[in-house]
């Protein structure tokens, strides 16, 4: 085990790094050295995707912005790593901006969200936004607008913290379009497809019930949770379960070659 692995098993070692984060953007997010350190995995891997097709801009996104925690810290960290990877990532929150709307039915898992959950504070939340660009009102009108409008990089990272399961399906017309409108592989963090004692997650209600009708309706084109995270992480963490991928495999440059041409990913040695 590397003298890293090491220290950082040491209590208190994360805690300390996180409030003095030196060190490249990489480790940081090998690390999860970041307030969501999700959307930093997310966007880091999208955008350097993007790197190896020749993309220059991408486009991150968090559907649900409430009262901005996550859009800022989807804005900082893609702040730290468009620079680190050199390729430009445009950040855009989609939000009704007066809370949760009303739920359909059972599906939008009424007994635990309702009306009028979540506000957001307009003028506290755009005083400390830099460069994200916020869209106010129900997803199911601002998204087709806002996507069909040709002036969208292509999709790299979603953030799915809608909650509902018919905000969620409303939400997944952004990966309606053609290939170029996003990247053959969209980086997603779906907030609740997991635990939560009272309202008992599963795959008939919510997110995962949007993803599955998608999955559904969609024969090349699949959300498909990420395989055993785990394995590329240091070490467990909850939010490995919510990352998911959004496949097009028709996409002109789904099976574009990524990986790195160096010795480590090309040889085998005896
Ligand atoms: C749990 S909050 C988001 C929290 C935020 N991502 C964070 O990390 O701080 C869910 C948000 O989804 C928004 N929302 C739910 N359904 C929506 C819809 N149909 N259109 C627009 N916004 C919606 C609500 O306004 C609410 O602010």
């Amino acid at each position: 085990m590397s003298l890293l692995n090491q220290v950082m098993r040491l209590p208190y070692v994360h805690g300390l790094w996180m409030r003095f984060p030196v060190g490249d953007v990489s480790t940081k997010v090998h690390w999860g050295l970041y307030p969501y350190p999700y959307y930093a995995y997310g966007v880091y891997w999208s955008a350097f995707l993007a790197k190896r097709l020749a993309i220059p801009r991408i486009t991150a996104i968090e559907f649900g912005v409430a009262g901005g925690r996550g859009l800022l810290a989807l804005e900082k960290a893609t702040m730290e790593i468009e620079r680190a990877l050199d390729v430009g990532i445009d950040v855009v929150g989609f939000d009704s901006g007066e809370g949760m709307p009303e739920p359909t039915d059972y599906r939008d898992l009424p007994h635990i969200w309702g009306r009028g959950f979540y506000q957001m504070d307009h003028a506290k939340l755009r005083a400390r936004l830099s460069k994200a660009r916020l869209v106010i009102g129900d997803v199911r009108e601002t998204i087709a607008k806002e996507v069909r409008s040709g002036q969208l990089a292509p999709i790299g990272f979603v953030a799915f913290d809608l909650d509902y399961y018919s905000s969620t399906k409303a939400a997944f017309d952004v990966f309606e379009d053609d290939g170029p409108s996003h990247l053959p592989r969209v980086h997603c963090y779906f907030d609740d497809v997991a635990a939560n004692d009272l309202g008992c997650m599963n795959k008939y209600v919510g997110e995962l019930r949007a993803i599955h009708e998608f999955n559904a309706a969609h024969p090349t084109r699949k959300i498909s949770i990420f395989e055993q995270l785990r394995l590329s992480r240091p070490k467990w963490e909850h939010w490995q379960k919510k990352m998911y991928v959004m496949h097009d495999f028709a996409h002109p440059q789904y099976t574009t070659q990524v990986i790195p041409l160096e010795p480590k990913h090309t040889q085998r040695p005896l």
